[in-house]
């Protein structure tokens, strides 16, 4: 074909996937560039940040796994199978750089170090493909498949779903643009359940950083209020 069309971006409430993709890509962005100059200074602060990074990987690729990617087949939508092979691939990857994070640990040689940095760029790029791939072959049906109101309760039931986790919200808050947290807030405030608002606005406030906070209260100040500890008289 000679022309290249735009893939479709969701417009509906699970347009909050691409946060979720900006987050993880931006992570893993973050990690290879300090996997680059590993010092034995620095190897456990990026081990902590992998770790979380690994986790919520993990969580969102179970969900689209699922819960996502059945709701769009059950709709008969299509999901190509290699989607969900590329998850396991990536946890065996995650997996061999947990090991070789380990042994650097372990071993505090140069060479253990520097074997971090292909195996964190190797997943970077993997990762980076897989999401585009996700966004322009799943994504693209997800409005034509579910009207917004459908939209809102399975994310309702994607929140209720996973497991308690009061570090993901701050995690995804802190990796976006300001521009895009405030549209991620404005797109929850208007999909979600008011409890389950409220949380992840607590969450944010409690998890973030002093700046991230500010920005989030001169953004959306009417949401910022909403997590503040005393404004719910009951
Ligand atoms: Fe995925
Ligand atoms: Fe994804």
């Amino acid at each position: 074909m000679a022309t290249a069309q735009e893939p479709v971006r969701i417009a509906g409430p699970l347009k909050t996937w691409y946060d979720l993709h900006e987050a993880l890509g931006h992570e893993i962005g973050v990690l290879a560039d300090l996997a680059a100059h590993l010092t034995l200074d620095s190897l456990d602060a990026f081990a902590e940040r992998f770790a979380y990074f690994e986790r919520e990987l993990r969580n969102h690729s179970e969900v689209e796994d699922g819960i996502m990617f059945p709701a769009v087949a059950e709709r008969g939508g299509a999901v190509d199978p290699r989607l969900g092979a590329e998850h396991r691939e990536e946890q065996g990857r995650t997996y061999d750089l947990g090991c070789a994070l380990l042994h650097a640990k372990a071993a505090r040689t140069p060479e253990a170090l520097a074997a971090l940095a292909g195996a964190t760029a190797a997943l970077r790029d993997s990762l980076r493909h897989h999401l585009a791939l996700e966004e322009d072959e799943v994504l693209g049906q997800v409005d034509r498949l579910f009207a917004p109101d459908e939209q809102a309760r399975l994310l309702g039931t994607i929140f209720s779903a996973l497991p308690a986790d009061p570090g993901l919200q701050p995690w995804v808050a802190a990796a976006l643009t300001p521009e895009h947290l405030e549209a991620r807030l404005r797109n929850m405030a208007a999909s979600l359940p008011r409890g389950a608002l409220v949380a992840a606005l607590a969450q944010i406030r409690d998890g973030v950083d002093a700046a991230t906070w500010a920005e989030v209260q001169s953004r959306t100040p009417d949401l910022a209020a909403l997590a503040a500890p005393d404004t719910d008289g009951g």
